[in-house]
């Protein structure tokens, strides 16, 4: 069994090179090696677009085709659509009954957010709750890592700290001492008693050595069944039953690529590539790229490290090119055009495959939606599992 691996992207705007280089090249790697859920997380957009659905209407399938052209292999991850399935909403309310406010107002990101989109007013519910709603998402997959920048780190914490709350308040069975009891009655008295020392030993000295001897035993009983086993565990732990396992954090490391101006690549910027750029939008930006200051004519000297174009040979460049790059700059040997035409040339070349990737689902969008529609049966499967566990375990099942 693959271990399962959860991310999520807003659909806002056409995803460009810093996505690539920052996260779905990641997610593409991944594909292969773990059991991932890609989706788009459309209702976390709606918490800053609600103003203007518009955008993700337009964004939604166009985003998916991103993912695609970039690699993504439905036949070995899972993509879906994240207002499709109506139990992360109810994971979301339920979860929200026991979340402190503080939990949420401390979230870094939300004030953040809120001095930095100050044409919006985001002193909403929905958006105070969104790493709540991310926690969720996460949750409701019980995924063991979640693949995201540094920026959405505090997010994942959130999640597991809800989910930690969530198994300490619901993770015991209702009647639980009653429960243990009929569990340890199916074991011979001598044990019994031997087990009630080991537990004391552990909870109230720390004794790891009589732990472990006692799920040692345990986890051999032939006495026992499946449910008595987890339930004495948890009662010889102090911990109840896991529900909703934590999740970790799998930080992406920060993209390499940055804006045209060197500022970090952001379509509001107006600094991207987009995947799909057509060719000429390419050739025309990258040729518009500001360079060394210092450089006002071709005879004078530069600098790469003051140049946001170096940044970008950095990612795309040979050895042997930086060299050229950097003897030529700093000796105005050449020019920067001339500097940047390989640029050019590389990010065509990378481009390429991913234009003919997506070639197909352009013409035929009908495929892109059968694509999300049989991740997002698939996905809705587990989702579905998952609330059944959790409506059992706050007693919801009546
Ligand atoms: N908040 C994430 C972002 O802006 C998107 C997201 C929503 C997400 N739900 C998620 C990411 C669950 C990982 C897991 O990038
Ligand atoms: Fe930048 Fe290249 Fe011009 Fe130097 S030669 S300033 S690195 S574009």
């Amino acid at each position: 069994m693959k271990e399962r691996v959860l991310s999520g992207m807003r659909p806002t705007g056409a995803l460009h090179l810093g996505h690539y280089h920052g996260a779905l090249k990641n997610w593409v790697r991944l594909q292969s090696q773990m059991d991932c859920y890609f989706f788009v997380a459309d209702w976390h957009a709606l918490t800053t677009h609600y103003e203007s659905r518009e955008v993700i209407e337009k964004n939604v399938y166009e985003m998916v085709i991103d993912w695609l052209a970039t690699g993504l292999d439905p036949e070995q991850c899972t993509l879906f659509l994240q207002s499709r399935i109506p139990e992360h909403a109810e994971l979301f309310t339920l979860l929200a009954m026991g979340t402190p406010l503080g939990w949420l107002e401390r979230v870094p990101t939300y004030k953040d957010q809120q001095e930095k989109l100050k044409d919006k007013d985001l002193t909403t519910y929905g958006f105070l709750g969104y790493p709540l709603l991310q926690a969720a998402d996460i949750l409701i997959y019980k995924a063991k890592y979640v693949p995201v920048g540094e920026d959405q780190a505090s997010h994942v914490e959130l999640t597991r700290e809800a989910a930690r709350r969530f198994n300490h308040l619901y993770g015991r069975e209702i009647d639980a001492e009653a429960k243990v009891q009929a569990s340890l009655a199916k074991l011979p008295k001598d044990n019994v008693k031997r087990l009630e020392k080991s537990r004391k030993a552990y909870q109230e000295t720390g004794d790891a050595k009589a732990m472990e001897g006692a799920l040692g035993y345990l986890a051999t009983a032939p006495e026992l069944l499946v449910q008595d086993r987890e339930r004495l565990e948890g009662y010889f732990k102090g911990t109840g039953k896991i529900v909703l396992p934590e999740p970790q954090i799998l930080l992406t490391e920060a993209s390499k690529l940055p804006g045209l101006d060197g500022a970090k690549m952001s379509k509001s910027y107006n600094n991207a590539i987009a995947i799909r750029e057509d060719r000429a939008s390419i050739e025309h930006k990258v040729k518009r790229m500001p360079t060394d200051p210092a450089r006002i004519k071709r005879t004078d000297a530069g600098d790469p490290d003051k140049c946001p174009v170096w940044q970008f040979h950095r990612v795309y460049s040979s050895e042997s090119q930086r060299q050229w790059v950097s003897q030529g700059c700093k000796s105005a040997g050449i020019g920067c055009l001339e500097c940047k035409q390989p640029i050019i040339d590389a990010i065509l070349q990378e481009q390429q495959p991913m234009l003919e990737r997506a070639e197909p689902y352009v013409t035929n969008p009908k495929i892109v939606r059968d694509i999300v529609d049989a991740g997002t049966e698939k996905a809705r499967i587990t989702a579905r599992e998952t609330m059944r566990d959790v409506r059992e375990a706050m007693g919801l099942n009546y």
